[in-house]
């Protein structure tokens, strides 16, 4: 039927009548494709273009009851879908891409979107952890596998990266972005959206990725989900849009997600100046905009639309093509148009996007590209992608604290291993599973086993109790201390003891906010109990956010932040803890030392009253706690040393050099993540104290000494003012390069006209 229907158009069309594969097909002739199927489409064929209905066979927002899923079929059979979300298998995918292509009048094929995050079958780091190995390439790699395995099981386009910046770990999210800072979030954003996408779009094992969600969902007040959102222009170019910006420039990401929060009193869904002015006006994206879930009716509860038939209006007119899961456009579209409310072109521009996307990946070639060879799946799980996936692990690992270097352990020590999360195989794979089996990641536990650590296990207490499924919430928590007597046992007889604490898998995620981020449950009192029992206590945490470990860092002298890392966490952290792997990851986000504390990020602006003021008053700070964070942003330790001189910048014709000596000054081979960092201190716009602008990820063996050069351009130096304008200042610059954003080996440059 598609091919019957594809070959009349290119007749029409004046084309050659045999259809050529899509990525042969120059952009002109797709356009004038795409023109001839509009002229043939009823308005109504339009409207199913733009609406997207969930299988619920794994769906993030309510499920409505009874026969809606035969309904939702039936209307893919009537040309009234574009998309379907949440088909999981391949067999699945095909039996619903032939509703549409077989059964419907023109055949259009279905785009199918699913939530593949961090890895499809085989689970990788939660994206904050990722983000902790500034890898880009690791980083893009990861996400390649996770598009083949998606690809191979049917699907053709992810939500994800999800490119929100964000100062707040009481968000539950945080987990799924690349933290606080704009640079660092641009560069893995790209990395991402390359991996899935690849170089070709048409190819059967790559897919559309998605940037989400526009804008400013990780500025939620009081990191509540779902909550509104008030930044001024200088937050919102400086630091929310950029990974956005950076993706579509950079790498031509095809579809976003629009947000379900309001953006300074305007819903996402219906902000014209986001969508049409910026996204698809002054940066060209020529993709399609997607709605959140239900995004567009929830205009109504946000007190910016009137009815459902109001929020349709707003939302086609602001630019949001697609809706997921609220029916405005199914059920009000097509009476806006005929009464004339909306013009049809609008609808037709939405439509035109949704069409090109779906050429471009192939689909109109042939609409079982995905899902024609069984064989496909034979890939999934496949060996190398285990391999990549333990490198990426390996590498998010975050040394924060090592004192008398009690790491890495030492052949013949005996160990105690303590905490229920030693043991928990589902944990680690995070709240952003995909595809991936529950229970089915190695256990510290296993991981200590096959590295043949000398070692004893104790549960000591469990993190959660009860029904804790995907998606109700997980019960927290028990007050169990009934285990406490054996682990502190345990804990006095070993050489060491390793205590791997944190948080539930399912801790953290969308709805996943918390008010207090220190250690769920009786946790932090079995630390207390198992540290007075052996002071050589290493603690190990699992989260997906930065906890406060205020006490942790005033008692432990080792600490790991270990994430959730996927299903080779156990070997990865077994690695790291052995000493089989040197630790290089570092924070892409501040720890802070309480709540009250938050937001604390390494980029903020200097006040006019900074500080510190010993034994004064006045002046910007808390009387009961110091500025800085816990653990800053981009601080992480090695098991070696590093050392940096001989700052140089040199300007030749407005590029600007910077270089650095870096040596390694332990005893161990090890990687270095050389941050740079720029001050620009009199601007127009007040500037930060520091930004991020380079880093590059060097190995260097002992005694080995390395030279690392950045350049600085106008995008490096320049910053958006208070009207949303690039501008790029004269005047002195000051930089810092070192291993965390606390460097202090600085220089300055004065940048006096090119
Ligand atoms: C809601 C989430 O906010 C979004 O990120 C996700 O892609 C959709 N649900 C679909 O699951």
């Amino acid at each position: 039927m598609i091919r019957k229907f594809l070959a009349g158009l290119a007749v029409m069309a004046g084309l050659s009548p045999v259809f050529s594969p899509v990525a042969a097909l120059a952009q002109d002739d797709v356009e004038r494709q795409i023109d001839a199927l509009l002229a043939e489409m009823t308005l109504e064929e339009k409207i199913g273009q733009l609406t997207q209905y969930s299988s619920f066979w794994d769906a993030t927002g309510p499920a409505p009851q009874g026969g809606e899923q035969e309904e939702k079929f039936d209307q893919v059979r009537d040309g009234r879908v574009g998309s379907m979300l949440n088909v999981v298998g391949r067999d699945e995918v095909r039996a619903v891409q032939e509703l549409a292509v077989e059964d419907s009048r023109l055949g259009i094929p279905l785009i199918f979107g699913y939530d593949v995050v961090h890895g499809h079958k085989t689970i990788f780091p939660i994206p904050l952890a990722e983000a902790a190995s500034w890898d880009l390439d690791l980083i893009e790699q990861s996400a390649r596998i996770a598009a083949i395995e998606a690809a191979a099981q049917g699907l053709n386009w992810t939500f994800a990266p999800m490119v929100d910046i964000s100062r707040d770990p009481r968000w539950g999210r945080v987990m799924e972005g690349a933290g606080e800072d704009p640079y660092l979030g641009s560069r893995v954003a790209v990395a991402r959206v390359n991996g899935f996408q690849g170089d070709d779009l048409s190819a059967d094992d790559t897919i559309a990725a998605t940037i989400k969600h526009l804008a400013g969902y990780g500025f939620s007040e009081g990191g509540r989900d779902y909550n509104t959102v008030d930044v001024g222009s200088v937050t919102l170019h400086n630091i929310i849009l950029p990974p956005f910006k950076a993706a579509i420039d950079e790498a031509n990401v095809r579809t976003a997600m629009n947000s379900f929060n309001t953006l300074n009193g305007v819903p996402a869904t219906g902000d014209s100046y986001l969508q049409r002015d910026l996204l698809k006006g002054a940066w060209g994206f020529d993709g399609f905009i997607v709605s959140d879930w239900g995004s567009g009716r929830e205009m109504i509860d946000h007190g910016f639309a009137a009815s459902e038939r109001d929020a349709a209006e707003l939302a086609i007119e602001a630019g949001s093509d697609m809706d997921m899961e609220s029916y405005v456009y199914r059920d009000h579209l097509a009476d806006l148009v005929e009464s004339g409310d909306v013009d049809i072109a609008l609808v037709d521009d939405a439509v035109r996007r949704v069409l090109r996307v779906k050429h471009e990946l192939g689909l109109f070639a042939d609409p079982y590209r995905y899902v024609d060879d069984p064989a496909q799946e034979d890939i999934l799980m496949a060996p190398a992608h285990r391999a990549i996936a333990l490198e990426v692990a390996k590498d998010s690992i975050v040394l924060l604290k090592n004192e008398d270097s009690l790491l890495p352990l030492k052949q013949g020590e005996k160990i105690a291993l303590i905490g229920a999360l030693a043991a928990d195989k589902d944990t680690p794979l995070g709240n952003w599973r995909a595809a991936g089996e529950s229970d089915t990641a190695v256990s510290v536990v296993e991981g200590f086993e096959a590295a043949g650590v000398d070692f004893t296990y104790r549960e000591g207490a469990a993190v959660q109790v009860g029904e804790a499924g995907f998606p109700q919430p997980v019960v927290v928590n028990t007050s169990d201390r009934s285990g406490f007597d054996a682990a502190v046992a345990a804990a006095r007889k070993a050489d060491k003891v390793v205590l791997v604490l944190g948080e539930d898998g399912l801790q953290s995620g969308e709805g996943r906010s918390r008010s207090d981020i220190g250690l769920p449950g009786v946790q932090q009192e079995l630390l207390e109990a198992v540290h007075a029992a052996n002071p050589a206590t290493v603690l190990v945490v699992m989260s997906g956010r930065p906890l406060i470990l205020d006490w942790a860092d005033a008692n432990i002298p080792a600490i790991v932040q270990a994430w959730h890392l996927g299903h080779e966490s156990g070997h990865a952290i077994a690695s790291v803890v052995t000493g089989a792997h040197n630790p290089g990851g570092k924070l892409p986000m501040s720890f802070p030392r309480s709540v009250g504390q938050i937001p604390v990020y390494y980029n903020y602006l200097n006040t006019g009253r900074p500080g510190p003021l010993e034994n004064e008053v006045f002046w910007s700070h808390y009387n009961d706690l110091p500025n800085t964070p816990l653990y800053p942003f981009g601080h992480g330790l090695s098991y070696t040393g590093f050392a940096y001189s001989e700052l140089e910048i040199v300007q030749n014709a407005g590029a600007v050099t910077v270089s650095v000596m870096v040596e390694n000054t332990g005893e161990m081979a090890g990687e270095e993540v050389v941050q740079l960092y720029l001050r620009d201190p009199v601007a127009s716009v007040a500037r930060p104290v520091r930004e991020l602008k380079g880093f590059e990820k060097v190995m260097l063996v002992p005694g080995e000494i390395t030279q690392v050069t950045f350049e600085l351009s106008g995008a490096e130096l320049g910053f958006y003012d208070q009207h949303g304008n690039f501008t790029v200042e004269y005047g002195a610059f000051e930089v810092y390069v070192g291993g965390s954003s606390m460097a202090d080996l600085g220089a300055s440059f004065t940048r006096t006209g090119d």
